[in-house]
């Protein structure tokens, strides 16, 4: 077969034609076929639940669900529900959760819930008019679209604001009508983007049918309508507070105070230099895309806005801030985190419903305290370890059984090298030098 023909059809063929076309593309297509059909749920309605979440699904991609316990946020006790497949995250998410409940554990508060929308339009006309009638078209998107609106707002959501934005001196005569909403539990993407599609046409309309309107200014073009996942206003913050003295406990700690000044150096370094900011924030999300994930909520989205955040002032920072004064230490982060815990993956994964119930069933507020929490936990972890010890040591040392498995070990040459290297350093090598030192018998099992 010619691998750079185009497939015509694929959509089209069966499941089971899927996997063939696929597998043919190897030496030994039964071999293939074998592997991916072996991660199919063997209930076929469960099965086919997770075949519709997406298009043209030939098998299942398993990753570890996991569970950080010990996480106080506002007096309340979390088992959090994580799903990451980098080793040491949920282990440094727990090791800090449990080094922080005894200290009062994580202050959260929501600061915002605002979402935003836009339609992005090109009009060609006076500007005045368009500003002297915008209050008559605000009238009519409201009204217009309340045949979408109306259970949100039974619910206390719906559009909270629609304001006309010029920016025309950027790209001419381009307009967006920008609008704000609540979407209480929801994530609120395709509420927000109903609404948006009905502004445009309701947008149109209102140039062609209003007669102040005289020639071109009849007519519009909506280039598109959509959410912005930029909610700077959909923002959460949340804190760790100890005396100095107290992060002698941390582990590795000899010297609080000398840690202390180190992890603040750390912090600001991020705050100053955008290739240091990029992996500091890396390590947040690592706590925060794991609990959006096992809660079926959209991580990129969460992503892009808290990287277009972190660049608010123009430049990319670190997103956590410490203070410390009068011999406290308080860590904190403040992130817009735009989460849903109703509609969406969230009911219908039943993983993601599963970590829902393990939570409590948390309202998208609490969600939104919960992984920006996770998400400074798993910060601190790294910041401590780094500053300290080094990240290698605990981070090989929970690498250990992925290279193991690489090597194809068997249970018994797992637990020998588990016990080997409880007290020798961890790297590739040595772990390939340990196997083949077994295997040709030149350690000694007894
Ligand atoms: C690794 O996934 C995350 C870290 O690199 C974060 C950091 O450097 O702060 C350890």
């Amino acid at each position: 077969m010619h691998r750079n023909k185009i497939l015509p059809g694929f959509s089209k063929l069966n499941k089971n034609e899927k996997i063939e076309v696929v597998a043919n593309r190897f030496n030994k297509p039964g071999d293939i076929i074998a592997e991916l059909t072996s991660y199919w749920h063997h209930d076929p309605d469960k099965q086919k639940l997770f075949d519709e979440f997406s298009e043209n699904t030939i098998s299942n991609f398993y990753f570890p669900f996991s569970i950080a316990p010990n996480f106080l946020i506002n007096n309340k006790m979390y088992m959090v529900p994580m799903v990451i497949e980098e080793s040491s995250v949920v282990a440094a998410a727990s090791n800090s959760a449990k080094y922080w409940s005894p200290k009062g554990g994580f202050k959260a508060e929501v600061i915002s819930t605002k979402k935003i929308g836009q339609v992005h339009f090109i009009w060609k006309g006076e500007v005045e008019k368009l500003h002297a009638l915008f209050p008559i078209l605000k009238e009519e998107l409201i009204a217009g679209t309340q045949h979408i609106t109306a259970n949100m707002n039974k619910r206390g959501g719906g559009i909270t604001d629609v304001e006309l934005v010029e920016m025309s001196d950027e790209i001419e005569n381009y307009y967006q009508l920008k609008a704000t909403f609540d979407t209480k539990n929801a994530m609120g993407a395709n509420f927000i983007n109903s609404c948006l599609e009905e502004f445009g046409l309701i947008l149109k309309e209102h140039f062609a049918e209003n007669e102040c309107y005289t020639g071109d200014e009849k007519s519009c073009h909506i280039i598109m309508a959509i959410l912005s996942n930029y909610t700077p206003e959909c923002l959460v913050k949340t804190e760790v507070e100890c005396d100095i003295e107290c992060l002698r406990k941390a582990g590795d700690i000899d010297d609080p105070e000398y840690f202390a000044w180190k992890f603040e150096k750390a912090v600001r370094i991020a705050q100053v230099d955008t290739f240091r900011a990029a992996t500091h924030n890396k390590g947040i999300f690592n706590g925060i895309d794991a609990v959006a994930l096992a809660t079926g909520n959209d991580f990129r989205a969460i992503e892009a806005c808290g990287h277009a955040y972190a660049a608010r002032s123009g430049k990319y920072r670190g997103l956590t801030e410490v203070k410390i004064e009068n011999g406290r230490f308080n860590y904190s982060l403040t992130i817009p985190l735009s989460m849903g815990t109703v509609g969406g993956l969230t009911s219908l994964h039943p993983l993601a419903k599963f970590s829902l119930e393990l939570l409590g069933n948390p309202s998208a507020q609490d969600l939104m305290m919960l992984a920006a929490s996770v998400g400074l936990a798993n910060n601190f972890g790294a910041i401590k370890s780094l500053t300290t010890k080094g990240i290698q040591v605990g981070h090989m040392k929970m690498h250990l059984l992925n290279i193991l498995n690489s090597m194809n070990t068997t249970d018994n040459e797992k637990a020998l090298a588990t016990e080997y290297f409880a007290i020798h350093k961890v790297s590739y090598h040595s772990v390939t030098r340990f196997l083949s030192d077994l295997r040709t018998e030149k350690i000694e099992t007894t």
